[in-house]
């Protein structure tokens, strides 16, 4: 350790000097940044090979697991991450931070040579006396969150798999089982605790801040700063339902069709349901299901009834699958948990909900040649792509609107909507970029083939979105120079769009 590190040493001397010269601060004349920060923090720096850096790189998709940092830092406190803050943005040291690590893009969270800041260790979660609210520490995942509420009978907007972090999912907007009721999840946090790029701690709510508040629901939280408390809205909750449904491919037109009608007339008669379509390839069989999803946030009074919006996705023939589930939001989420170990990539298309039948022919044959053309090239790889259809309804719609809207833009006048995302794993390094090629072309021949359709919506969801794509551009100009405003104003120097590698920023 301590001679491998010795020679990093000199490494870093050379391609830091400058930075180094360029300081008075004698606590930031180190030749790196993990030293500078083991002077301050005593402690919780962590090196290669060592146990604490093994358990924090520790990440759902394998690029990220594969990028590698000089060191991770894990504060335990607000005030040991605005200390990390002030050092890093300083001494000018690139950085990246880590909440439940499940980004897919190398990058996202990871960062190749600097400090990850690993929040890992900030991990409270209390309820307030009054049951209203749920103060969540971002170092937390969804089921560290439910495994509290569900034995006290209640829940709060949050994810659909048990390992997502509550940070990443809650900043980029957040898509729950009780969306139809309250919106996504940044539409459901009441306060946000925050670390500025100088070390300052500010919150942020309808009362403080109340422009930063605007900004971090969507607006990418890396432009803002390192959020190190969530204030979300809890309810009443008892057990959830699902009827999980399966067809060969061949139904994708009539599953489709049905859940443009729950999206468009459905789902806003009865806010607690939701629902998703995937068409799946499976390499086992070498062909594609149809698989459905029918969630309610209320059980059915008897166990063989249906919710009446579900009614006409049972007369689909031909179902390989069928099955009603009832349980605790835990038991979705550790069921509906996707494993770790793949390598992944995504990307989505937001249209109209009212799209024609032509159109879903259409893109449903751009979706088959693109996985042709990937099948034939993977030298025996074992890559699977799904086409996942999700609704935003009028009814989520409206609820974004609460507290004065949030930064992506969507109005009911917009919609309703669906969202198709691209999500592939496979496992050879060696076709990472004909992967992320052909998924980039689909992505650009589904918008344009939206286009011509006049279905296109510029909104792309960060949550799910290429690396590549444009998020914040597609909230609307308005919002794009409002978020690049509430930027400047909090970071004045521009240090986080400097310094913070990874994920959707803004051009500033
Ligand atoms: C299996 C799976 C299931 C999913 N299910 C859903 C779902 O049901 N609904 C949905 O909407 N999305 C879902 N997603 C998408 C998910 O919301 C995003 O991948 C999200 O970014 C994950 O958050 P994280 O904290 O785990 O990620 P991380 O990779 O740790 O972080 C994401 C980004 O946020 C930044 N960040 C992390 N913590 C902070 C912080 N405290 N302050 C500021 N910035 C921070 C990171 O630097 C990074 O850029 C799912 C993803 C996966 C892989
Ligand atoms: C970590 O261990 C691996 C194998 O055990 C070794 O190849 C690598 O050089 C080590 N890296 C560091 C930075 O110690
Ligand atoms: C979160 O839940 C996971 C899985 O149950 C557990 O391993 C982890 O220790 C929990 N974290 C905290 C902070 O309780
Ligand atoms: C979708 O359905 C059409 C019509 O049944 C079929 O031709 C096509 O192959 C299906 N697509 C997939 C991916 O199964
Ligand atoms: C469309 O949805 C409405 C509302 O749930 C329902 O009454 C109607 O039967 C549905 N139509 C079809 C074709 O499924
Ligand atoms: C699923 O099973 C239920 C109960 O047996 C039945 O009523 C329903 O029609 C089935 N749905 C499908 C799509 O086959």
């Amino acid at each position: 350790m301590v001679v491998i590190f010795g020679t990093l040493r000199i490494v870093l001397l050379c391609s830091l000097s400058g930075i180094t010269l360029a300081t008075k601060n004698p606590l930031l004349a180190r030749d790196d940044a993990c030293t500078a920060l083991e002077a301050v923090l005593l402690g919780d720096v962590a090196y290669p090979n060592t146990t604490s850096y093994l358990q924090s790189a520790n990440y759902w998709s394998i690029q990220q697991l594969e990028t590698r940092p000089r060191c991770f830092v894990a504060p335990k406190s607000t005030k040991e991450v605005s200390t990390i803050l002030r050092v890093l943005t300083q001494g000018n040291w690139p950085f990246t931070v880590k909440g439940g690590g499940h980004v897919p893009f190398s990058g996202g969270s990871s960062i190749e040579n600097g400090v990850t800041i690993d929040l890992v260790h900030l991990n409270d979660i209390e309820v307030s006396h009054d049951r209203q609210t749920v103060s969540v520490s971002p170092g937390n995942r969804w089921i560290n969150v439910t495994d509290i509420l569900d034995p006290i009978g209640l829940a709060v907007v949050g994810g659909r798999d048990m390992d997502v972090g509550v940070s990443g999912l809650t900043l980029g907007g957040g898509i729950s089982f009780f969306s139809g009721q309250y919106g996504w999840a940044c539409d459901n946090v009441r306060r946000y605790e925050v670390v500025l790029a100088s070390g300052r701690i500010v919150y942020a709510s309808p009362q403080e801040n109340n422009d930063l508040y605007w900004a971090l629901r969507g607006g990418g939280g890396l432009n803002f700063g390192i959020v190190t408390r969530f204030d979300l809205v809890a309810f009443d909750q008892g057990e959830i339902w699902e009827s999980s449904l399966s067809f060969p491919g061949t139904s994708n037109a009539s599953a489709i069709s049905l859940f443009q009608n729950l999206t468009i007339h459905g789902l806003p008669l009865d806010k607690g349901a939701s629902g998703f379509v995937g068409i799946n390839y499976h390499s086992s069989s070498g062909g594609y299901t149809t698989d459905i999803g029918l969630l309610h946030a209320t059980v059915p009074s008897s166990s063989e009834s249906i919710p009446a919006v579900f009614e006409p996705f049972q007369k689909i023939s031909s179902a390989t699958a069928n099955s009603t589930v009832t349980g605790t939001v835990s038991t979705f989420i550790k069921n509906g948990a996707t494993p770790y170990g793949r390598r992944w990539t995504w990307g989505n298309v937001v249209i109209s909900a009212s799209f024609p039948g032509e159109f879903l022919t259409e893109i449903m044959i751009l979706f088959e040649s693109r996985n042709v053309a990937l099948l034939q090239n993977e030298g025996g790889d074992d890559i699977a792509p799904t086409a996942l259809f999700q609704p935003i309804p009028l009814n989520v719609l409206q609820a974004m609107q609460k507290n004065g809207g949030n930064a992506m833009g969507l109005k009911p006048s917009n919609g309703p909507l669906i969202m198709i995302s691209f999500p592939t794993s496979w496992t050879k390094a060696q076709n990472d970029e004909i992967v992320y090629d052909a998924t980039r072309k689909l992505i650009t021949d589904i918008e344009a083939k939206a286009k011509e359709y006049k279905v296109y919506t510029p909104f792309v969801y960060l949550n799910y979105a290429d690396i590549k794509q444009e998020v914040q551009k597609g909230y609307g100009k308005e919002n794009y120079a409002r978020l690049v405003s509430i930027a400047r104003k909090y970071d004045p120097q521009g240090k986080l769009a400097q310094l913070w590698k990874g994920y959707f920023k803004l051009d500033r």
